[in-house]
């Protein structure tokens, strides 16, 4: 038994991959192109480990993944790999198109034209199981009811609009062909592994640098968050009992606007690594110019997941964020290794000449 993994040198998916390998003797084929967000640090412990296969391609190339489902007959496919992150696709939406809808649309053709060739007990227990995000239903007024599986689709970046774009292909898939798909709808995640140029670890980095700390607009936009341990679990058990041809929303029930996530990292830092040469963390909040097209309020109703699989987030944000930050304070070689040319770039790109 195996399982192929797309995306798994990304944040979620190395975790996902830590974890699995860390719980199961069950090996891994661990398809990633390496893009900016694909590191293989991440997985370095894994070192020899002959249960961990990386496979260094594209999603969108269907020989390389035809060849990989012919090599190592996977049981099933958990696809992580994705441009993943808002402010790119509005600079760049041309990848976001290429991979997430490309990709998806030819793993969706790989995984089929697999499938159908299993025998009848092994395609009835295959399975392709996409993790997305909660992105793809929009956003919320301050009074309006958390997103639920039913919640029709309104993408606003060019981000989301690719990955409701894959969700629909996933859908007709099932509908369509029969493949056995599962479809996880996440909220926003934190913890190690991240790559800083997203809120969390950006934040922590600049802390410590003694840099400002970029708030968008007036900082009050709400995001749910999830530790990535828990985001992971939950992909865990839809695999094992989700029904076939439905969506999960997973979310942590802990919705917190961007402010207090700075206040936060900014009180942790204060107490974990003290600097008096330091200028005061929350002196270096600094308000820029907001994220076009930017959804104000996110917010996830996880009760199907609880109801059917019994998952609910074991982290609270408090043990959750202090894991967090305490992980990279720990991780500073890592952080040091990502601090490379191409990021310094998209720094500088994304928030020079900002006011
Ligand atoms: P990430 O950007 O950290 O990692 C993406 C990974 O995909 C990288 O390793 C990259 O090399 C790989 N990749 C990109 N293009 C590829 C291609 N064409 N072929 C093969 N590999 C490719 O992303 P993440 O934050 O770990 O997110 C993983 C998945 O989870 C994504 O599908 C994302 O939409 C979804 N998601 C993320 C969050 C979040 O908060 N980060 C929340 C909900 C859902
Ligand atoms: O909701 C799930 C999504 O969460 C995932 O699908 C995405 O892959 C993931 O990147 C994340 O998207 P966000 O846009 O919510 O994450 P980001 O960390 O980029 O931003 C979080 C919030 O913080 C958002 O309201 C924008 C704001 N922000 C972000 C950055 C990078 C700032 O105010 N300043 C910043 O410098």
């Amino acid at each position: 038994m195996t399982i192929l993994i797309t995306g798994g040198a990304g944040f979620i998916g190395a975790n996902f991959v830590l974890d699995w390998l860390a719980s199961s003797d069950e090996p891994v084929v661990n398809l990633d192109l390496l893009t900016y967000a694909g590191n293989l640090e991440n997985l370095a412990s894994l070192a020899g480990d002959p249960r961990h296969v990386f496979a260094q391609g594209d999603i969108c190339d269907r020989a390389f993944v035809d060849s990989l489902f012919a090599r190592h007959h996977p049981r099933a496919v958990v696809h992580f790999a994705a441009e993943s992150h808002v402010d790119r696709s509005i600079h760049g939406p041309a990848d976001f198109v290429r991979t997430n809808i490309e990709g998806t649309f030819t793993l969706l053709e790989a995984a089929r034209a697999y499938w159908s060739g299993l025998a009848a007990s092994a395609r009835l227990d295959f399975r392709f199981l996409h993790v997305s995000t909660d992105e793809v239903y929009g956003s919320l007024g301050a009074d309006d009811a958390p997103f639920s599986e039913t919640t029709p689709y309104t993408p606003n970046s060019p981000y989301s609009a690719s990955k409701a774009a894959s969700d629909h292909l996933v859908r007709a898939w099932h509908h369509t062909y029969g493949l056995p798909v599962l479809t996880t709808n996440c909220s926003n995640n934190y913890g190690g592994y991240q790559f800083p140029e997203k809120l969390i670890p950006l934040v922590i980095n600049n802390v410590l640098g003694g840099k400002p700390l970029p708030i968008y607009g007036d900082g009050k936009n709400v995001r749910d968050w999830l530790y990535v341990g828990d985001h992971c679990a939950a992909i865990r058990e839809v695999l094992a009992r989700g029904r076939v041809g439905e969506t999960y929303n997973i979310g942590g029930w802990n919705e917190k606007t961007n402010l207090e996530i700075v206040h936060a990292i900014c009180n942790l830092l204060d107490e974990l690594a003290p600097n008096p040469q330091r200028p005061r963390s929350l002196d270096l909040i600094t308000y820029v110019k907001d994220r076009p097209g930017h959804d104000r309020r996110y917010a996830i109703d996880a009760r199907k997941i609880e109801h059917e699989l019994g998952w609910r987030p074991s982290e609270t944000f408090e043990t959750g964020i202090r894991k967090t930050v305490a992980w990279y304070l720990a991780h500073q070689e890592w952080v040091g290794h990502i601090l490379s040319g191409e990021y310094k770039q998209w720094i500088e790109k994304q928030y020079e000449n900002q006011d």
